[in-house]
C-alpha cells in the first residue's frame, strides 16, 4: 500500500541509517530476498556504546548460514555512513553481532536545528495528490452508534494525516438516506400526520424507535409458516401466522409504493423525507463537532444524491455488456471473485453496490481523486472488493489524466464489550454514541475533580470534555485499525499509560514548565534559538525521537494507519518524562546555556506532541 512516500531528504538519522544498512546488506548478500533486507535499527541499549544499534546480522546470518559476527564484519566493511555517523570498524561489533553506531558530534544538533521550523520537517510534496476519504456514513432515522465512532474518528484522522502531508483531501460521508427502509419511515410518518401528530417536534430518538417498529411490521414470518406447513403444526397457529404475514405484506406494499412516490418527487413524501434528513443530520453533525472530527454539511454526499445517476449507469453497463442478466437480476462478474455483484434486483430496484459504483465515478471523475480511501467496517470487505473490481472493469476508476485511481478499503475491526461480544447497551441494543460520550465525560469529570479539588466548576467542565473525547478517540486510534478491541472506560481514562489523558497530561506539563520559566523571568523567546544541550543520554534519546516525526507521519500516511502516530507520540511523551526526571531545567544551579538548550528541546518536543495530536484530531488542554 506504500503509495505516498516521497523521496525527500530525511532529517531522521534512524531512517538515513536504515537506508545505508540496507544498501550494505544488499552488497554483502546480493541474493537475499527483498523482504528480508531489514536493518533493524533501534536506539542503543547501552548509550555508552553509541546512539543506535543495528540487529540485522543475527537473523540474516541464520538465513544464509553464516556466523553473525562474520556477517557483521562484512557489513561494517561495506557500509558507508559518511555524513551521518562516525566510521564503523570491527570495534563497532558487540556481543553476538550487534553493530553500534555513534552519530557525528555535530549531526544531532544540526538535524534538530533543521527540523525546528514551522513545518517540523514535513515539507509539501512535489506532486500533491487528491485523496477522497469516505468517512462517517450514518443512516437516516437512526442515532449514531459505536460503529460510526470508528468510521468518523479513524476516517477523519486518515484525512488529517494526508492533509498534514500536503495532499488535497476531500471528505465524503456516504449517508444511507435512500431506499426502502427510509420509505418505510416516511410512510409511517404520513400515517402519523394523518392521525393528527405534529411532525415538526419529532426527535431523532423517536425516529429511531419508529424505524425499529416499522422494520418489524414489514417483516413477514414466511420461514415460520414454511416450517409449520412442513412439520404439520397446529391449525390455529397456521391461521394466525397467515394473517400476520398478510399484514406484513400489506405494510411492505405500502412501503414500496411510498418509495416509488418518493423517487418520482411526490411533494408530501419529499417534504417528510427532508424532515427526517434534517433531524438526523443535525444530530450527526453535532456529534462530529463534539468529537473534533472535521466533518460538516459540505461533506455529506448521501445515497440520494446519486439517484438520478443510477439508471444511466446501469444502462451504460448493459450497453457495454459489462452487466449481464442472471435469473432476472442484473449482475457484474469479475475475475477472482466468486460472488457476482448484483446491481439491479429482479424487481428493478437498485442496490448498495449500484450507488457505490456511481460514487466511484463521481469521486474519481468529478472530484479528481487519485486515491479513494474507504474507512468502513471490515464486515463490508466483500462489498468493496466487488465494487472496486466492477468499477475497474467498467473503467469508472480512470482519472481524467487516464490513470487508474487507487481504491482502498481501509477497514476497521469491531468494538467489543467487556464480555467479548460486540458492544451493546444493557438492553441488547446498539449503543448510542451520545450516551457513551456523556458517560465518558461524567467519569472524566470525577477523575479531574479528584486530582484538582479546587478547580473552578466551569474550567473542570471544559477540561473533562476534552479529556473524555481524547480518551475515547485515542483508545480507538491507538489500536491497529484492522483489529477488534475491547471498550473499557477504566483503561482509556487512566492518566498513566498509553492513553489519551496521558498525552494531554504530557502536553500540559510542558506548558506548565514554560509558564514557570516565564514567571521566573527566563527569556523563553531567546531560548528558542539557543544551542541544544545534548550531553545527557536522556536528552539524546528525546532528541532522536523528535527527529523521527516526519518518518512516522509518512509511514502513517502510506499505510493509512493512525495507530503508528499514536505509538510514536506515546514513546515521545515517555522519553520526555524521563528527560524531565533526569535533566533539571529550571532548578537552581543549572547553567544558563544548559537551561536554555533544554528549554529549546522541551519546546520542540511540545510542538511535535501538539502537532501530532492535531493531526489525529485529539483535543488538548493548557492545564490539567
Ligand atoms: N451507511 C453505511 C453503513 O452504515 C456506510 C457507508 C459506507 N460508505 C460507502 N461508500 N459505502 O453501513
Amino acid at each position: 500500500m506504500s503509495t505516498n512516500t516521497q523521496n525527500q531528504p530525511t532529517l531522521d538519522p534512524a531512517a538515513a541509517l536504515d537506508d545505508r544498512f540496507c544498501a550494505a546488506i544488499r552488497t554483502v548478500v546480493p541474493d537475499l530476498p527483498d523482504d528480508q533486507v531489514k536493518a533493524h535499527i533501534g536506539p542503543s541499549r547501552q548509550p555508552k556504546f553509541g546512539d543506535f544499534q543495528s540487529n540485522c546480522a543475527m537473523p540474516i546470518a541464520k538465513r544464509v548460514g553464516m556466523k553473525p559476527r562474520e556477517l557483521a564484519a562484512k557489513i561494517v566493511e561495506a557500509i558507508d555512513v559518511s555524513g551521518i555517523a562516525q566510521p564503523l570498524s570491527e570495534e563497532s561489533i558487540a556481543g553476538p553481532g550487534f553493530i553500534n553506531v555513534s552519530l557525528l558530534p555535530e549531526a544531532l544538533g544540526s538535524a534538530l536545528g533543521a527540523i525546528d521550523t514551522d513545518q517540523l520537517g514535513i515539507e509539501a510534496p512535489a506532486n500533491s495528490k487528491t485523496i477522497v476519504v469516505d468517512v462517517c456514513g450514518v443512516n437516516l432515522a437512526k442515532q449514531m452508534h459505536v460503529g460510526h465512532l470508528r468510521s468518523t474518528v479513524i476516517g477523519d484522522a486518515i484525512a488529517r494525516i494526508q492533509e498534514r502531508l500536503g495532499h488535497c483531501v476531500k471528505r465524503q460521508s456516504h449517508v444511507g438516506d435512500w431506499g426502502r427502509p427510509i420509505a418505510m419511515v416516511v410512510e409511517e410518518l404520513c400515517v402519523m400526520e394523518d392521525a393528527g401528530t405534529d411532525l415538526s417536534s419529532i426527535t431523532l430518538a423517536q425516529l429511531n424507535a419508529i424505524y425499529k417498529v416499522v422494520g418489524a411490521k414489514c417483516k413477514a414470518e414466511t420461514k415460520a409458516l414454511e416450517l409449520i406447513m412442513k412439520v404439520g403444526g397446529h391449525a390455529k397457529a397456521e391461521i394466525e401466522l397467515k394473517e400476520r404475514i398478510a399484514v406484513a405484506d400489506a405494510a411492505m406494499d405500502k412501503a414500496k409504493a411510498r418509495l416509488v412516490a418518493l423517487q418520482s418527487g411526490d411533494e408530501r413524501s419529499v417534504r417528510i423525507w427532508q424532515l427526517i434528513y434534517d433531524i438526523t443530520m443535525s444530530a450527526c453533525l453535532a456529534t462530529c463537532k463534539r468529537l473534533h472530527a472535521n466533518i460538516t454539511d459540505e461533506h455529506s454526499a448521501g445515497e440520494s444524491t446519486y439517484r438520478d445517476e443510477l439508471s444511466p449507469l446501469v444502462q451504460d453497463l448493459i450497453d457495454r455488456k459489462i452487466a449481464v442478466e442472471d435469473d432476472g437480476a442484473l449482475v457484474v462478474r469479475c475475475e477472482g471473485i466468486k460472488e457476482p455483484t448484483i446491481i439491479r434486483k429482479r424487481d428493478g430496484g437498485f442496490l448498495y453496490a449500484t450507488t457505490d459504483l456511481a460514487a466511484i465515478k463521481r469521486r474519481v471523475g468529478k472530484l479528481g481523486g487519485d486515491e479513494v480511501v474507504y474507512c468502513v467496517d471490515s464486515r463490508q470487505g466483500l462489498h468493496f472488493k466487488q465494487v472496486f473490481a466492477a468499477a475497474h472493469k467498467a473503467g469508472y476508476d480512470k482519472t481524467p489524466s487516464g490513470n487508474d485511481a487507487v481504491l482502498v478499503h481501509t477497514m476497521f475491526g469491531t468494538i467489543f464489550g467487556e464480555d467479548n461480544k460486540p458492544l451493546k447497551s444493557r438492553s441488547g441494543e446498539n449503543l448510542n454514541l451520545t450516551d457513551l460520550l456523556d458517560e465518558a465525560v461524567a467519569r472524566a469529570s470525577a477523575a479531574v475533580a479528584e486530582k484538582n479539588p479546587d478547580m473552578p466548576e466551569a474550567e473542570r467542565q471544559t477540561i473533562s470534555e476534552a479529556v473524555a473525547i481524547a480518551a475515547v478517540k485515542y483508545a480507538d486510534l491507538s489500536t491497529e485499525r484492522i483489529k477488534d478491541y475491547v471498550f473499557s472506560f477504566d483503561r482509556m481514562l487512566a492518566f498513566e499509560g498509553d492513553t489519551g489523558p496521558y498525552m494531554l497530561y504530557a502536553i500540559a506539563r510542558i506548558k506548565n514548565m514554560l509558564r514557570k520559566a516565564v514567571d521566573r523571568g527566563v527569556d523563553v523567546e531567546a531560548a528558542k534559538t539557543a544551542s541544544f544541550s545534548l550531553a545527557d543520554p536522556a536528552e539524546r534519546a528525546l532528541a532522536l525521537m523528535v527527529l523521527r516525526y516526519p518518518t512516522i507521519i509518512r509511514a502513517a500516511g502510506d499505510h493509512h494507519e493512525p495507530h503508528r502516530l499514536c505509538g510514536y507520540l506515546y514513546e515521545l511523551a515517555s522519553l520526555f518524562a524521563k528527560f524531565y526526571e533526569q535533566c533539571p531545567v529550571l532548578k537552581e544551579g543549572v547553567e544558563e546555556s544548559t537551561r536554555d538548550g533544554r528549554l529549546r528541546l522541551s519546546m520542540l518536543a511540545l510542538r511535535v506532541l501538539q502537532d501530532g495530536c492535531d493531526t489525529l484530531g485529539i483535543p488538548t488542554v493548557d492545564r490539567m
